[in-house]
Order: C-alpha cells, then sequence, then structure tokens
C-alpha cells in the first residue's frame, strides 16, 4: 500500500495552481503524466463526467479508487489524493453505453474535495508540477536508472525493445522516473506510489529500486531456467521426442515395439526363477535398455543377453526316478550284453540314489567306435528319468567354445556349457561330454582346464561364463564322458574320471545286437514291418562276417540300413508279399562280400607271424614279416617302427643268436646275412612292445627256415632272456584273432587274469596258449619242434574247462623295474583302410 503523504510532509508546490473540473474514478489503473491511453468508461457517473468535460472543452481530473470494486463513490476518502490532470483526445460513444475515450496525462494533482457528487463527480483539484532539479546525484540517479533499464530489457523484460532507447532519450528527471511506469511488472499500488512521489529525485530513488529488484529476479529466473534446460537438453529432450513418438504412434493406431519388448522382457525375468542377484542383473539391463534409443545397435546386444540369462532353467530341474530295478529294466531295454557295464552303472546310480550330495567321479566309456558309448549315455538319462545333452570335445581348440566370449566381442555368445545346459531345458541333465580324447590345445588357451572347472564338484556350482558373467550351477549335472583311446586324454581330466572300458563285440554278440534291436529299430525307421521283410539267421552272419569289419555295430547297422531301403523301396513299388532276405539277397543288395572272413595267411609262411593290436576302432591282427638277404649289414627295420618297436626286434634277434644251436640255426647264418623285418601299413608310425614275440617268432622261423603255424596269432612283451611279460587290451586282441579266424593265441601267462573278460563262446573256438618263455611259444607256434629245443609245457585254456577261480598269484617273472603294468602304446594299422574320419592310432 502506497503511503499517503500527509500535507504537512509536502513541499509547497511550485506553479501551483487549484481547478475544479469532472473527475473520473479509475479501477486498477493509474495515469501517470506524459502518458496517452485509451479509457474504458462503463458507469454512468464517469460517461456523464467526461461528456461534461468534452463539453466544457477542458482537462478531466483522473484519480484511482482505493478498493477497486467500489462502483459508487461518494467521499474524496475513497480515492487516492493524488490523480491525475488529463486530456481528452477522443471519445467514442459505443453501442452498449460505454464509452472509449483516448486521454493524455498532463500532471499530476492533489484532490481536495467534491464540488458535487451528482450527476457526476467533479472534484476541486491543485494541479502539482513537477521540479526541475539540477545537479549531480539527479544526473547520476537518471544513468542508473537508464542503464537499469537497459539491463532491464536485455534481461528479457515483458516490454518493448524500444523502451530502453525512449530512456535514453529522455533528458526530464521525473518523465524519466515516470516512464517506468509502464513495466508491467509493477503493481497498481506501487504505481500509485510512484504517482504520488512529487519529489523527483525521491521518485528516482523509488523506480531505481525497482528495477534492481527486478534485474535480479529476471536474471536469477534466466540461471533456473537454463539449468532446467540444460537438464531437459540431455534427456527430457528425448524423452519428449520418444513421449511424442508414442502419442503419434497411438494417434497412428500403432503400438510402441520396444516398450511392449521392454514390458515382455520384464516379465519373462519376473517369471525365469533367477536367484536375487541375477535378476537384478537382468533389470538392470533391462533398465539401460530402455533408456537408449531403439535403433541403436546395443538394444539387440542387451536384448540377446537378457533373452540368455531368461531362457536358462535357473530352477527347472527333472525329478530323480529312484527306483534301481526300474533302471535295469531300461538299460536292458536299450542294450544287449554289456552286463557287467550295466551293473556298474546300476551300483553307481543306488550311490546316487542314496546320498545325493556324494562326490561321485565322473563315468567315462572308453572304447571302440560304435559299441554303445554315446546310447548307454542316453540310456542313463532315460533310466534316471533326467533330460539328455550331448556336447562334442571333437576339434575344440578354443578355451572361448567352452566358456564362450565376453559381450564386448561382436556376436558373443555363451560358451558350448551354456548352450548344452539352455538346450536340455534343466539344470540336471545327463551331460555327456563325447570324445574327450580328441581335445585341443593350442595358442587359443587349453580347452581342457575349463572342462576341468566345470567337472571339479569344489568349483562347478558357480562356473562362470564369460558371456553371461552371472555364475550358474552346474552341481547337480551328471556328467558323462565317452572317448576312444584313454593315452590323449588330460591327465588331470583322466584323474576325475571312472574309466569304463567297452572293447567291442564278439561276433555272436553283434548277430544278437543287429536281431534284437537293429533290425526292430530300422524296420521302424523304413516304415517295414515282420509282415513285409525276414533277414535270415544265415544273412545276418553273412553281414557281420562279410560286410563289416568292426569292434562296434555302427557299420552293421548302416548295412542293415541298406537293406531295409532296398526291400522298402519294393513295398513302395507296390509288392505285397514279404521279402526275405537271405545271403543270395544280401549279394543282390549289397553287393560281393566286401571282407574275407579271417585275414590270416591262407598257408603256412616261413619268416612270416601274426600279431594282435589294439587301434583306434578296436583290436586287429597284422602279420610281421622277416627276410634274410646275403650281406654283412646290420638289420635292416621298416615300416614306420618307433623307438620301443625297434628294441624289441633287437631284444629278439639277439635273443635268437643266444639260442642259435638250440633253434638249429648255423652261426655262420648271423655273420653272413643280412636280416629285414617289416611290420606292413608301412605309412603308418606304430610302437610298443608288444609285438616282441610276434618277431622273435618271425626271426626264427626265417632264419631255421621252420614255416609258422597260419592260424596262430599272438601277443607279448619279450625280454632279452626269452621272458614273455604280459600286454593291455587283451579282450579286443582276442575278439580280432577270432573275427579274423585264428585258431590260437599265444598270450602272457600273466595275463590270465584278462581272460575273465573273454566271452565263452570265444574261448570255446579259440585255443589259448598262455606261455612264460619264448620256447613256449616257439613250440605252439612253429609247424614242427626245432631239433634241440625244449620247452616247459605251456598252459592250455580251451572253452570246455573253466578258468581256474583265482589266477596265479605268483609272479614267476618279477617284474620291479620295467614295464609299468599299462602298456605304451603299439601303433599299427589294421588290416582293412581305415575310414577317412579315424585317425589310425593304437596301443595295446
Ligand atoms: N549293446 C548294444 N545293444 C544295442 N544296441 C547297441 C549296443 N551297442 C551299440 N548299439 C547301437 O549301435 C549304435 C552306435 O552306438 P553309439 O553311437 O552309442 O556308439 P559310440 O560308442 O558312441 O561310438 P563313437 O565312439 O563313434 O561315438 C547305436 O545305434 C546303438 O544303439
Ligand atoms: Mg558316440
Amino acid at each position: 500500500m502506497p503511503k499517503r503523504p500527509s500535507p504537512s510532509d509536502e513541499a509547497p508546490p511550485t506553479r501551483a495552481k487549484t481547478l475544479e473540473l469532472p473527475l473520473v474514478a479509475l479501477r486498477e489503473t493509474v495515469i501517470f503524466p506524459e502518458m496517452i491511453v485509451p479509457l474504458q468508461v462503463g458507469r454512468e457517473k464517469s460517461v456523464n463526467a467526461l461528456n461534461a468535460a468534452v463539453a466544457e472543452g477542458g482537462p478531466i481530473a483522473l484519480v484511482t479508487q482505493r478498493q477497486a470494486e467500489q462502483e459508487d463513490i461518494g467521499e474524496t476518502s475513497e480515492l487516492y489524493e493524488v490523480g491525475t490532470l488529463a486530456k481528452i483526445a477522443q471519445v467514442v460513444q459505443l453501442q452498449d453505453g460505454t464509452v472509449r475515450a483516448i486521454v493524455q496525462g498532463q500532471s499530476r494533482l492533489r484532490l481536495h474535495r467534491f464540488s458535487s457528487t451528482e450527476p457526476y463527480l467533479r472534484g476541486v483539484v491543485e494541479e502539482v508540477s513537477d521540479d526541475t532539479p539540477a545537479g549531480l546525484e539527479v544526473q547520476a540517479l537518471m544513468r542508473t536508472v537508464q542503464a537499469q533499464i537497459e539491463q532491464y530489457v536485455a534481461n528479457g523484460a515483458p516490454v518493448p525493445p524500444e523502451a530502453a532507447v525512449a530512456a535514453r532519450n529522455i533528458t526530464e528527471p521525473g518523465l524519466l522516473a515516470d516512464m517506468v511506469a509502464y513495466s508491467p511488472d509493477m503493481t497498481t499500488e506501487q504505481r500509485q506510489e510512484l504517482l504520488e512521489t512529487i519529489d523527483v529525485i525521491e521518485r528516482l530513488k523509488l523506480v531505481s529500486n525497482f528495477l534492481a529488484r527486478q534485474i535480479e529476479i529476471l536474471e536469477l529466473k534466466g540461471r533456473i531456467q537454463s539449468e532446467v534446460k540444460s537438464e531437459m537438453d540431455k534427456t527430457q529432450r528425448e524423452y519428449i521426442l520418444r513421449e511424442q513418438l508414442k502419442a503419434i504412434q497411438r494417434e497412428l493406431g500403432e503400438d510402441d515395439p520396444q516398450q511392449a519388448e521392454i514390458n515382455e522382457l520384464r516379465d519373462k525375468v519376473e517369471q525365469a526363477g533367477m536367484p536375487e542377484e541375477i535378476k537384478t542383473r537382468a533389470i538392470k539391463e533391462i533398465d539401460r535398455m530402455s533408456r537408449i534409443p531403439s535403433a541403436s545397435p546395443e538394444v539387440g546386444v542387451i536384448r540377446t543377453y537378457v533373452d540368455w540369462l531368461v531362457g536358462l532353467p535357473w530352477d527347472v530341474k527333472t525329478e530323480d526316478l529312484l527306483d534301481i530295478k526300474e533302471a535295469a529294466k531300461i538299460l536292458d531295454e536299450d542294450h544287449y550284453g554289456l552286463e557287467k557295464i550295466k551293473e556298474r552303472i546300476l551300483e553307481y546310480l543306488a550311490v546316487r540314489t542314496l546320498a545325493d550330495e556324494i562326490r561321485s567321479p565322473i563315468l567315462a566309456f572308453v572304447g571302440p567306435p560304435g559299441v554303445g558309448k554315446t546310447s548307454l549315455g542316453k540310456s542313463i538319462a532315460r533310466a534316471m528319468g533326467r533330460k539328455f545333452v550331448r556336447m562334442s570335445l571333437g576339434g575344440i581348440h578354443d578355451e572361448a567354445e567352452i566358456r564362450g566370449h565376453r559381450r564386448t566381442y561382436i556376436g558373443a555368445l555363451p560358451g558350448r556349457i551354456i548352450q548344452s545346459i539352455k538346450t536340455a531345458g534343466s539344470n540336471n541333465p545327463v551331460f555327456m561330454l563325447d570324445e574327450v580324447d580328441k581335445i585341443g590345445m593350442d595358442f587359443r588357451g587349453d580347452p581342457s582346464s575349463a572342462l576341468l572347472e566345470v567337472l571339479d564338484p569344489e568349483q562347478n556350482f558357480s562356473f562362470q561364463d564369460n558371456y553371461l558373467e552371472v555364475p550358474f550351477d552346474l552341481s547337480k549335472v551328471l556328467f558323462v564322458a565317452t572317448a576312444n583311446l584313454l593315452d590323449p586324454i588330460p591327465a588331470p581330466l583322466r584323474d576325475r574320471m571312472e574309466i569304463i572300458h567297452l572293447p567291442g563285440y564278439t561276433e555272436q554278440e553283434k548277430i544278437e545286437i543287429g536281431k534284437r534291436f537293429l533290425i526292430p529299430k530300422q524296420m521302424k525307421n523304413h516304415g517295414l514291418s515282420a509282415k513285409t521283410i525276414e533277414i535270415t539267421d544265415e544273412a545276418m552272419t553273412e553281414l557281420v562276417r562279410s560286410y563289416t569289419k568292426e569292434a562296434g555295430v555302427r557299420n552293421l547297422e548302416r548295412e542293415i540300413a541298406n537293406v531295409m531301403r532296398k526291400v522298402a523301396r519294393t513295398v513302395a513299388e507296390g509288392r505285397k508279399r514279404k521279402t526275405v532276405v537271405d545271403v543270395k539277397r544280401l549279394v543282390e543288395y549289397l553287393g560281393p562280400q566286401r571282407y574275407e572272413y579271417g585275414e590270416l595267411e591262407a598257408e603256412d609262411q616261413t619268416g612270416s607271424a601274426t600279431g594282435l593290436v589294439v587301434t583306434e576302432v578296436g583290436g586287429d591282427v597284422v602279420a610281421i614279416e622277416v627276410t634274410k638277404m646275403e650281406g654283412k649289414e646290420d638289420f635292416i627295420l621298416t615300416g614306420q617302427l618307433g623307438e620301443v618297436m625297434r628294441e624289441s626286434a633287437r631284444a629278439g634277434l639277439s635273443w635268437t643268436r643266444a639260442h642259435a644251436s638250440e633253434l638249429g640255426i648255423p652261426r655262420s647264418t648271423f655273420e653272413n646275412n643280412t636280416l629285414h623285418i617289416h611290420v606292413p601299413a608301412g605309412g603308418i608310425p606304430k610302437d610298443g612292445p608288444s609285438a616282441g614275440i610276434t618277431m622273435a617268432t618271425a626271426i626264427v622261423s626265417a632264419l631255421a627256415g621252420i614255416p609258422v603255424r597260419k592260424d596262430v596269432a599272438m601277443t607279448g612283451e619279450i625280454t632279452l632272456r626269452g621272458r614273455v611279460l604280459p600286454i593291455g587290451g587283451l579282450k579286443s586282441k582276442i575278439l580280432a584273432a577270432h573275427l579274423a579266424g585264428a585258431k590260437m593265441v599265444i598270450l602272457p601267462r600273466k595275463n590270465e587274469k584278462d581272460l575273465r573278460d573273454i566271452p565263452d563262446e570265444i574261448r570255446k573256438s579259440i585255443k589259448l596258449v598262455l606261455v612264460d618263455s619264448m620256447d613256449q611259444v616257439l613250440e605252439a607256434a612253429l609247424r614242427r619242434k626245432p631239433k634241440a629245443l625244449v620247452a616247459e609245457p605251456a598252459k592250455i585254456v580251451t572253452g570246455d574247462k573253466p578258468l581256474d577261480p583265482e589266477p596265479e598269484k605268483e609272479d614267476r617273472v618279477r617284474r620291479t623295474t620295467f614295464p609299468p603294468a599299462e602298456q605304451p602304446p603299439v601303433v599299427v594299422q589294421r588290416n582293412v583302410a581305415p575310414r577317412a574320419s579315424e585317425r589310425v592310432v593304437a596301443r595295446d
């Protein structure tokens, strides 16, 4: 509220003039001298006053009401004391009875009293003109106010920019101060106060204060705005744009695909049953995704990542079937024979069901291709009611394949372990690590070390995949490994495994497997039934003998499938009658027999003996040849023989030489001849000691000129003194000898304990000669006995007699120093060309 200056304070007005004239009371408006304003007048008294003034041709008094809402003014106290004397420039009568006038302020006035109040107000007023003070203070004040006006305008005051120029040109200090009243920032009260401030210097100070305050407000406002704006620039701008985009899409009836996706991902995360920390992680990623524009490639990266997180079976677990009898039934349903192995598996399952927490070793099936390693794994899963996944380690060189690539790589994915777990869809599958012996190692890191972590129960409850970045619990997974050979498996891995050997099947077993499993399976696969096809027993035997040569049954299955295909075709072509596949039909369907039954020499040979070896694809027979030539060289060894094999050849030769007289070999033979020993399949490296007795036999035969029986195969290491030491892989070797048609197998007596693994039917058809010394070998193998050879009788095992309950404990040849129980490998090729995929590395 402006203060009303009391009469006693007033400076005596210079050029004071008292007038009596019509008066208009103003509402919410204060008019200043020199101000030209349109005036809308509606009240009857005011209209009358205007008209009277126009009629008188004189000025009019304009005084502001104290209460804007008051309709009728009757007392001077209801008006402010100071008003404005104004000239009427124009009056327009409007149709609604109101009047629009344009008035121009001339000077201030002071209202003394009303001379009349009807029909309009007339007042006795005193005109108050500005004095024009001079001096430095006024000058300084004027400049200050002018500068302030400029700044006020510059800071964005709500006045036209010309105001600053106008202010500069005003020379009268009173007018300059009055000019500020144009500012809309000024309230009616402030304007009235300004009007009432008659003293020019005071008036300048008043507006200067007012301006300073306004400038400050504007600056503050500017600062706040710019802060808000910069904040807006970063996030709000995008937000606003996106909101607008959404609005547009809504208008167009399209949903925001990214938002929909984000919502969907959030739902998925909620339902995935993840551990809390992983859920938090996933939500964080989704939040990040919602903040980046949908066109950014990062969105796809995050989406894939979150999809992986939600896709994993964090809490999906299958219930184990704990019934061991049922499990036994399932194992029998899927596999023929393999009794010992099935028993072992059942024991293993029994232990697991009794003590879930127990840290059982990883089962590893080792054996040649097609013996059922992989399918046994599947069977275990079926017996336990678990999911089955298989991961081949063949040719994996890179650790990242197992453990995944970091997300910073383009196109990064989790490693194969996590991928397989996702495929399994449960966190406790039977997980088969196929071909652990084929795992590689090079500059890209050692994948087997990653595998170690997977298999180690101390670590695998929080397996770290590089891509996933969060741990996954693998401790409930049942790992099973397979391998063709034991040796190439890295030792630390082998340590964690319980090895179960599957050496291969006998002919009879293969026939049974064929009849009971492979034929029914392939029949089903080819849409045939017992009504449309029958394979005779003879044909089945022929299939095994003459169309396949393998330790397992994979090729057999393939050949059976071939036969089925041919028959299926005739059925498709309309044949109604049953096709009986006998040997004749077999030849028709599959072409002539591929393998001679038996690979042994057709005749007794001098200088050649048949050895037994184990290759990656099972046991095999190999003929070792020796010839003597005239000449005085040392002897020649060919066929890519390794150091151990060369040494055992030398040992054989030395033994022969030392026993030349008993063997009936003239001394001169050694002096005048060169021996050449060759182990066929010269292109393939071979090594190991188990061909020792075979080489010695071939040497004796060549030098003494005595033929070796054609149906004998042998295996055993030889010492310099003619002792025969045990070898490994006996079952595979005897299966191979049987397959090749051998009637007799000579083997080390120390291997007698291994005979329990040999099926009875084979023992029935093969005579097993258990020997301790080279003499016994020669006695059994050679067509006739050298003159002076004395051999203790060898132990002979035949199928009609049961095996000794406990093999002999006493070691007649003490092996205290070497070689260890497991023999170093012999590398020999099979007699048939290997499949391209097979690596021919063998051991015994
Ligand atoms: N004892 C058996 N009874 C029934 N079927 C068998 C038996 N052994 C193997 N098979 C069948 O032989 C085929 C080949 O077996 P599988 O694939 O398990 O061989 P594998 O030992 O894993 O060979 P690889 O080392 O080449 O992987 C499968 O169809 C399997 O069902
Ligand atoms: Mg397999």
